[in-house]
């Protein structure tokens, strides 16, 4: 296991999950965050970034003729940081194949569902128009299905009878906040892998719906 793991952490928007990966790192934790990119030059992760030392680029994809193109460039801007771990976070493009073999076992994304339920968007407001009793968040690594990749880590919630998509999606944060810290912490550890069977902790193959973190 290297003695620290290079991150790059990709993100559009509000980027609070990016901070809460910023929160973790220090001396007893190997993930280094070598930089922060967006493909939205007014996402506020940027700021964090900043603030934070890191730096931070800005890759507009609008300036791309095709997600092909622009994915190729974002390959050569994070592979420039050696990244051996590529974190999305709320990152709000889907990635081409290309994208997703190139970096094949070593890219997570968080989603706001359990996976594999609620795949895609407004997926608070989907849990709550089915009557769910129990929402929450998923670590996943990332595959060419969109939202399909294997689960690493779970965090649950129970869903009360008051809640609104709003303060749902407010609590979830809270939990995102918990499990994606920890997930980037096993990746930088040598711990997590992605094997041919799935995921692995520790050498151990998890269940499919991942490790479940306890409230
Ligand atoms: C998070 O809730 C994350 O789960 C979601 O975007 C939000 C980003 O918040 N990602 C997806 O929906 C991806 N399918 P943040 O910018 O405050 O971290």
């Amino acid at each position: 296991m290297p003695a620290t793991c290079n991150v790059v952490v990709l993100i559009s928007g509000s980027g609070s999950n990016l901070q809460a990966l910023i929160d973790s790192t220090g001396t007893d934790n190997p993930a280094r965050i070598r930089a922060v990119i967006s493909n939205r030059a007014d996402a506020y992760g940027l700021q964090r970034a900043e603030a934070a030392g890191i730096p931070t680029r800005t890759l507009d994809h609008k300036q791309y003729a095709d997600r092909e193109s622009f994915d190729q460039a974002l390959i050569e801007i994070i592979d420039s940081y050696d990244a051996e771990l590529v974190i999305l976070a709320g990152f709000m493009r889907i990635l081409s194949p290309a994208f997703v073999r190139h970096y094949h076992g070593r890219l997570l994304n968080i989603h706001p569902s359990l996976l594999p339920k609620y795949k895609g968007l407004h997926t608070h407001q989907r849990a709550l128009q089915a009557n769910e009793k129990e929402h929450g968040c998923s670590v996943h690594f990332v595959t060419e299905e969109l939202d399909g990749g294997p689960v690493v880590l779970q965090a649950v919630i129970a869903i009360h009878s008051s809640d609104t998509p709003e303060n749902l999606a407010q609590r979830i944060h809270t939990q995102e906040h918990r499990i994606y810290p920890l997930a980037m912490r096993w990746f930088a550890e040598g711990r997590l892998q992605l094997g041919q069977a799935g995921v692995e902790l520790d050498g151990q193959p998890l269940p499919a719906n991942g490790q479940q973190l306890p409230n």
